[in-house]
């Protein structure tokens, strides 16, 4: 498997004093196994709910408590540790810190570390929900979001005081996709992509309908790359159990009709389609009322064509826009992506062998041989989201060439 979005990355995580830093130990053990490059910084009071160790174990680096320990850390600590970090997430951060920081207060190391490094700042409040709402704690965080901090909102729900209310630290896959996106280019701002997802099913029915084995996953993992580097994206999906990823519209359909209804609808105003789905290309042609007894099922079933929405696509594809396909395929993959590339008029196609476990359907990784006019290319084997963002590479280039 080759690298993903948080590999190699530099990030600080600070540290304050909340009961939730127990939460953190945990997100910096995730960050830790993608690759991540970690350093902590602890407040003192910050090293009374968790120790140093903790996280000097969990991150596999030395965890910087103070401005002053000398002999230990590096003199310059308060600048040498932000200065090449991609990123600065504090959390939990608590409203004493937050007022300092949105005073410019410089007292301990972890608020001179901010105001001395030029990285992107990220901040996860968690407190009592009495002190989140205070006119003071909101008034400094409206200061920090002006200097251009993000400000992830916490949670609602029981807190440690045995209260209920907002306050509670963000959910960890939240905060997550908002690190990704902070860290992935925004060579996507300002297109609009259109991405279908998952099978089609086409019922004869009210209990039976004829379907694929497609899961959604790379074309849910191609609408949450385009989206963290920073696309507006609408992603159109047949059946399936994935969740929307966070900022993508989502728009739910069951038949090869009504994706292309929907698909059609929002074809104009779309500068990147992307058309993972796996429709289906027949669909019966009654749909009884009633359950069919069996034996006259095969008598009964009719099967007729459903349209073919790539196609329709190619045909009325504006100036400017990438129209990029997928093909299923088991066997003569580079002549039948060749041949779908030229009938669909399509700006890219990518082809997947459906015949492994480790590649195409409901399968957690893939691999795609992109076609375009001027040649064939093999990615790496990798995770779907990996892939996806490899694809939105190509995409990209499309989109740097087109007038
Ligand atoms: N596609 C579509 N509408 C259909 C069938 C397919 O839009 N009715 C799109 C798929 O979303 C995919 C591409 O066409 O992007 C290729 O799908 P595939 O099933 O591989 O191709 P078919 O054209 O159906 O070709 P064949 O069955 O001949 O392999």
């Amino acid at each position: 498997m080759v690298q993903n979005i948080f590999a190699g990355k530099k990030v600080v995580v600070g540290v304050s004093g909340s009961i939730a830093a127990f939460k953190v130990a945990g997100w910096v053990s995730d960050l830790t196994k993608e690759e991540t490059i970690v350093s902590v910084v602890m407040t003192s009071s910050a090293a009374e709910f968790v120790t140093p160790l903790t996280f000097a174990a969990l991150s596999g680096n030395d965890v910087h408590t103070g401005m002053f320990c000398h002999g230990k850390e590096d003199s310059m600590a308060h600048i040498s540790i932000g200065r090449d970090a991609d990123l600065v997430l504090i959390a939990p951060a608590t409203a004493n810190i937050i007022a300092k920081l949105a005073c410019g207060i410089a007292d301990d190391l972890l608020t001179t570390m901010v105001l001395a490094t030029r990285a992107k700042v990220l901040i996860c409040p968690a407190m009592n929900s009495r002190m989140y709402s205070h006119p003071t704690t909101q008034k400094n965080l409206k200061s920090l979001k002006e200097v251009g901090y993000t400000i992830i909102a916490p949670a609602c729900g029981k807190m440690a005081c045995r209260e209920e209310g907002e306050g509670r630290l963000a959910e960890w896959d939240g905060v997550k996709e908002q690190l990704a996106q902070n860290l992935s280019p925004q060579d996507l701002q300002g297109q609009r992509v259109m991405v279908t997802a998952g099978p089609t099913r086409e019922p004869f029915d009210p209990a039976r309908f004829i379907s694929n084995r497609s899961s959604g996953k790379m074309g849910y993992a191609i609408a949450q790359a385009a989206c963290r580097r920073g696309a507006q994206v609408l992603l159109i999906s047949g059946p399936s159990s994935l969740a929307c990823p966070p900022r993508v519209t989502l728009l739910k359909v069951q038949t090869a009709l009504e994706m292309n209804d929907a698909v059609l609808a929002h074809a104009a105003n779309s500068s990147v389609i992307i058309k993972a789905a796996a429709v289906a290309d027949y669909r019966p042609e009654a749909v009884s009322e009633h359950k069919v007894k069996k034996e006259k099922i095969a008598k009964e079933l009719i099967l007729t064509r459903n349209p073919d929405i790539l196609l329709a696509l190619g045909k009325r594809k504006k100036k400017g826009q990438v129209l990029v396909g997928f093909a299923a395929e088991s066997t003569n993959l580079l002549e039948e992506g060749r041949r779908k590339l030229l009938e669909k008029n399509l700006d890219l196609i990518a082809v997947n062998d459906i015949s492994g476990d480790t590649t195409g359907f409901e399968a957690e990784s893939n691999q795609i041989l992109v076609i375009s006019a001027s040649g064939v290319e093999t990615l790496p084997h990798t995770s779907k989201l990996h892939c996806a963002d490899l694809l939105l590479d190509r995409v990209q280039q499309f989109l740097n060439k087109k007038p």
